[in-house]
């Protein structure tokens, strides 16, 4: 059984939070558009002195929000999510926790650890966690400590991508876990939407097509190779951030690399502080994330007219598989 809050959706997808990528006005256009919005707290970065951003987000997206669910009652906004990187070099964890806490973030999506007292500030202000696991063992151990529900990242995803097949991944977690589960990697369809729930997922959680969104921020070039790209052009490496990821081959060869030869870099190199302060720029800002759906996203669109499509493919797909 889905909880209320994921159970209203106009389709079932989550879009997932993307460093750099999410930020208030993609956020804001999912949600309008009807599917769960998102963002990583890490993206809502102040400078020293200045009035904290997370803050102001989350009051802008609330507001927002509210104000369109006033206007059009009738096509209420989705609930929004925010992401925390529980890694141990991410130092704000303790006060962004406190702030979405304060807020009421009515989903909490986990990444890099699972930590029971995220999971019980969560429930503390009425909202649910979901971790995001690469495999069955991470995906126990998150339940043991409260999560809520799973995201099952499987080969293919953009970001820090698992390896393993979503066939195996999703069986392996449905033999014990009847809870909300959501299934991650080159999701790119309304028919592979479908195709998410068909094997066992609840909802598809869909990231890489919406950094070609106008409300994206990410710069017009990475939009662009996101529509000129497909599966071939995405390599995996471990050398940007000290974990196994995906990255569009033309922006590795844009920074002066060869894409078919890149060292592998251990996870003792992972720091998000570091990352949150801007101090290491090739991984994110230079070297493009991307999952390998992307040849399904042709061209720049606002983030409501890729909405529309998943929503009009998913619709077909369901009929058409239910005629046959
Ligand atoms: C550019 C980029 C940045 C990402 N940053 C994050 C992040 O900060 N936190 C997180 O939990 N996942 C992050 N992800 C992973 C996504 O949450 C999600 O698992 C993935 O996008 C799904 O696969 P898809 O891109 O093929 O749809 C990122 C993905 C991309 C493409």
């Amino acid at each position: 059984m889905l909880p209320p809050i994921l159970a209203q959706l106009r389709i079932p997808v989550v879009a997932s939070p993307m460093f750099i990528v999410s930020g208030p006005e993609l956020v804001i256009a999912q949600c309008k558009a009807g599917i769960v919005g998102s963002f990583p707290a890490l993206n809502a970065r102040e400078n020293p002195g200045e009035p904290v951003l997370l803050d102001a987000w989350l009051t802008r997206i609330a507001e927002e929000l509210d104000r369109h669910n006033q206007a059009d009652p009738d096509h209420p906004a989705a609930p929004f999510a925010v992401n925390q990187i529980v890694h141990r070099s991410n130092a704000r964890l303790e006060r962004d926790i406190e702030i979405c806490h304060r807020h009421k973030v009515p989903i909490w999506i986990t990444s890099l650890g699972a930590r029971p007292e995220v999971n019980a500030a969560a429930h503390d202000c009425g909202g649910i966690a979901l971790h995001d696991v690469i495999n069955d063992t991470f995906a126990r151990k998150a339940i043991d400590k409260g999560a809520d529900g799973l995201i099952a990242v499987a080969a293919g995803a953009g970001g820090h991508a698992g390896a393993q097949s979503p066939f195996a991944l999703i069986q392996e977690i449905r033999e014990w876990f009847d809870g909300p589960l959501l299934l991650s990697g080159a999701i790119a369809t309304g028919r592979a939407v479908l195709a998410a729930q068909a094997i066992g997922a609840d909802l598809a959680y869909v990231g890489s097509p919406f950094i070609a969104t106008t409300e994206a921020n990410a710069p017009p070039a990475y939009k662009r190779m996101i529509t000129e790209s497909g599966a071939e052009d995405i390599v995996t490496s471990s050398l940007f951030t000290g974990v196994s990821g995906n990255y569009l081959a033309p922006s590795i060869r844009a920074a002066g690399l060869d894409p078919a030869n890149l060292d592998g870099a251990d996870a003792t190199t992972m720091d998000f502080d570091k990352a949150a302060r801007g101090g290491k720029p090739k991984a994110w800002s230079q070297i493009w994330g991307s999952g390998q759906g992307i040849g399904a996203v042709k061209a720049v669109t606002p983030a409501a007219e890729l909405v529309d499509r998943l929503a009009r493919e998913y619709a077909a797909a369901r009929s058409s598989l239910c005629a046959g």
